[in-house]
């Protein structure tokens, strides 16, 4: 394990430290001390600071680092043109989510670039290594927003209205950072760039402890979609108002809960949840006027959208039963998506064998893969838990990771 030594200290002065020392850099960056865990949002304080970070160390590697028109950032390892090989991740989290979705790539792809170094020589193809904005959707609602707009995969004037929370479009929150919104959209020439991608990535579930490997090569990514419910009632007086006499969209709002669990469990491996809910205007002693809620839906195969349709048709009849209305919005949504076979067997012989694993997590070389030759590494979650503190990587799984990674790097760069 040649490479284990490299990464692990410094040589000739080039700095290259482990992923796991790059990890616990950023260990008090975006703590999220209300929820726990880490929520770090697109162009927010803490994803800022994560972005003045990366660009430290890529300055260390010796990369030239550019901003790109949609606010993914790129770190490269000679002259950026085509047949580029290119490796990242994502540093925005979920809210209150673990240390290691997106940022385990990001640290990895620094650490195999500095163990490339440390090994001598130039690669033959420019490298790359690429940190997307805002992958989980976490403030936009979108997820893989950055490499969406960069492959065309959603409209440039949609991208610009979305609005978080607060009502700030994605348009001003670019601009704030200091990207020109009028130039947010397809960029044709920094996807031709790319003659392949590699996105190393926490496991999200269960896949690597019952396999019983530290790492993985992707197969899959399932399809998976977002929609936003909103149920409209009459707000009112908590104690004034008789029951015979409302109109509380949180009745049909919780009917729909339920009925997501209910018809998801008749689908075949489908996944349904309803983890946002937001009555407007949230008093204690308030009849709601308005309840959003936000489903995320994702079925093997085709049958998401006759899922959704099932769930619609319950809100519906719920928000009937109780005089409210109902309009129901499409937020995003991916089609299962296979990993380029060549690469696939390439890799896993390259790396020993190692098993090949789906996924029904998103990814960014997801939205990449039509366009292309796209491959994920797992590194095992022991905990299989992801989106959530309790999310965790063992240092000497970390450590295997990034080699895997190296060795990749090194065998596409020839
Ligand atoms: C992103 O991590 C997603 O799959 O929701
Ligand atoms: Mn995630
Ligand atoms: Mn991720
Ligand atoms: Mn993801």
């Amino acid at each position: 394990e040649g490479h284990l030594h490299c990464v692990q200290r410094s040589e000739g002065g080039l700095h290259c430290p482990s992923a796991s020392a790059l990890l616990a850099e950023i260990a008090d960056i975006g703590c999220d001390r209300r929820r726990g865990g880490y929520s770090r949002h697109v162009f927010d304080g803490a994803e800022r600071e994560l972005r003045g970070w990366f660009a430290d160390h890529a300055a260390r590697l010796g990369l030239d680092t550019e901003t790109d028109r949609n606010g993914n950032v790129w770190a490269w390892w000679g002259t950026p043109g085509p047949g580029a090989v290119v490796t990242g991740s994502h540093l925005d989290s979920v809210p209150g989510g673990g240390a290691f979705d997106g940022p385990l790539g990001v640290a990895s792809a620094l650490t195999a670039v500095g163990a490339l170094r440390a090994r001598g020589g130039t690669p033959a193809r420019p490298l790359a290594v690429v940190v997307f904005a805002e992958e989980e959707g976490g403030r936009f609602g979108v997820p893989c927003l950055g490499s969406r707009l960069l492959t065309g995969a959603i409209d440039a004037e949609a991208a610009r209205n979305l609005r978080d929370p607060e009502g700030v479009t994605f348009a001003e929150a670019a601009r704030a950072a200091g990207l020109d919104p009028a130039r947010i959209g397809p960029d044709p020439e920094a996807l031709g760039r790319i003659g392949t991608f590699v996105e190393l990535h926490v496991e999200q579930g269960r896949g690597l402890i019952d396999l019983g490997s530290p790492v993985a090569v992707g197969s899959t990514v399932i399809a998976h979609g977002r929609w936003r419910f909103t149920f409209t009632g009459q707000g009112n007086h908590a104690g004034a108002t008789p029951l015979s006499d409302r109109r509380d969209p949180m009745l049909p709002a919780a009917a729909t809960v339920a009925a997501v669990r209910r018809l998801a469990a008749g689908v075949p491996d489908a996944r349904a949840t309803v983890g946002r809910l937001v009555p407007s205007p949230g008093g204690t002693n308030v009849i709601a006027s308005t309840v959003d809620l936000w489903l995320d839906a994702r079925v093997p195969g085709g049958g998401t959208q006759a899922l959704v349709d099932d769930i619609t048709a319950a809100a519906r009849a719920a928000a009937a039963d109780e005089g409210c209305a109902l309009t129901v919005r499409q937020e995003s949504c991916s089609d299962t998506v296979a990993f380029d076979d060549r690469l696939r067997a390439e890799l896993g012989g390259l790396l020993g064998g190692v098993p090949e694993l789906a996924t029904g997590a998103g990814h960014d070389a997801a939205i990449l893969a039509p366009h292309v030759p796209s491959a994920m590494l797992y590194v095992r979650n022991p905990t299989g838990v992801s989106h959530a503190p309790e999310e965790h990587a063992e240092p000497a799984d970390v450590e295997r990771g990034a080699a895997a990674l190296t060795d990749v790097l090194e065998h596409l760069c020839r």
